[in-house]
């Protein structure tokens, strides 16, 4: 299965913040923000990643990532010229992706939760099975998100985008798992209202053939809103807690690198030391000293 992460947007609601940044390079406490969706890709065991991006903010990112190397992972880039919906990800991504699977994240969605790892696995294989795979999380303001609809059985009839009447309280996150359909589903979907191809829209026409797999995560996933200078602060706050409170360091590239053997402890104590001078390096330094 390939990966790719939508790094792409003005960022508008977070001015003037991103005028001059991309938003998925602001820091979310110790980190850029697009640390956590890469993790997620690591989490989910994918190697081989796209990060789609402006013509203006992509080259920062490669400064940030390079090829991917130094965490054992290979990473490309591609440029989205103007945006054209999330669904254009897999029509720019269509060479990239081949004849495999591919999981799409976007670059401002932060996940935290025990066993996220297994639901990551579950839900690759229920793409790779079935067709599509996606979640449903229960929040209190479902109008800013696509929404899950069900029926009286708990069958899931269909995904709004952004509903004006909500019928659930069920957005579905930037996290979506497809077979190789993906592409030319994307290629003949039309463009909503908004001018844009959406990511719902393909959600919808797996769920037409009978190939959607909806997976409700429950009250112990956390999944954070980073798209308002007060979502992003409470972000920080909730990686700042918990990391103070464990121990453990929440979206460590490095760290899950290291853990899932993509990259030898010397390797990591290589990347330790260039960042020594802060807690995230000591944190990484002090992992090569596990077990020792
Ligand atoms: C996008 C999708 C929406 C999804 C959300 C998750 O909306 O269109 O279906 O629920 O991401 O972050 P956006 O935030 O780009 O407006």
């Amino acid at each position: 299965m390939k990966g790719i992460i939508l790094a792409g947007g003005k960022g508008t609601r977070l001015y003037p913040n991103t005028i001059a940044v991309s938003k998925q390079l602001l820091p979310i406490y110790d980190k850029p923000l697009i640390y956590y969706p890469l993790s997620v890709l690591l989490l989910a065991n994918i190697k081989e990643i796209l990060l789609i991006s402006t013509p203006d903010d992509i080259g920062n990112y490669e400064k940030l990532l390079g090829d991917g190397s130094r965490i054992g992972v290979h990473i490309e880039y591609k440029v989205q010229d103007k945006p054209r919906g999330l669904a254009d990800a897999f029509i720019l991504g269509a060479d990239f992706i081949g004849s495999d699977s591919v999981c799409l994240v976007l670059g401002d969605n932060v996940f935290y939760g025990q066993y996220f790892s297994t639901i990551l696995s579950q839900a690759r294989q229920q793409a790779e099975e079935y067709g599509a795979a996606i979640f449903g999380y229960p929040v209190k303001n479902p109008k800013e998100f696509g929404v899950v609809e069900f029926d009286e059985n708990n069958r899931v009839i269909s995904i709004e985008e952004k509903p004006k009447k909500p019928k659930s309280n069920y957005a579905v996150p930037g996290l979506y798992f497809y077979n190789n359909e993906v592409v030319d589903i994307a290629k003949s979907v039309k463009p909503s209202k908004r001018g844009e191809i959406e990511i719902t829209s393909i959600n919808n026409s797996y769920l037409e053939k009978g190939k959607l797999h909806v997976t409700l995560m429950g009250r112990g996933m956390a999944w954070l809103d980073t798209g308002s200078p007060k979502g992003m602060h409470k972000a920080s706050g909730f990686v700042k807690t918990i990391q103070e409170m464990q121990g453990f360091y929440i979206s460590c590239i490095e760290e899950i690198a290291w853990r899932r053997g993509y990259i030898s402890t010397e390797q990591l104590k290589i990347i330790g030391e260039e960042l020594k001078m802060t807690d995230y390096g000591k944190y990484i330094i002090s992992l090569t000293e596990e077990n020792q």
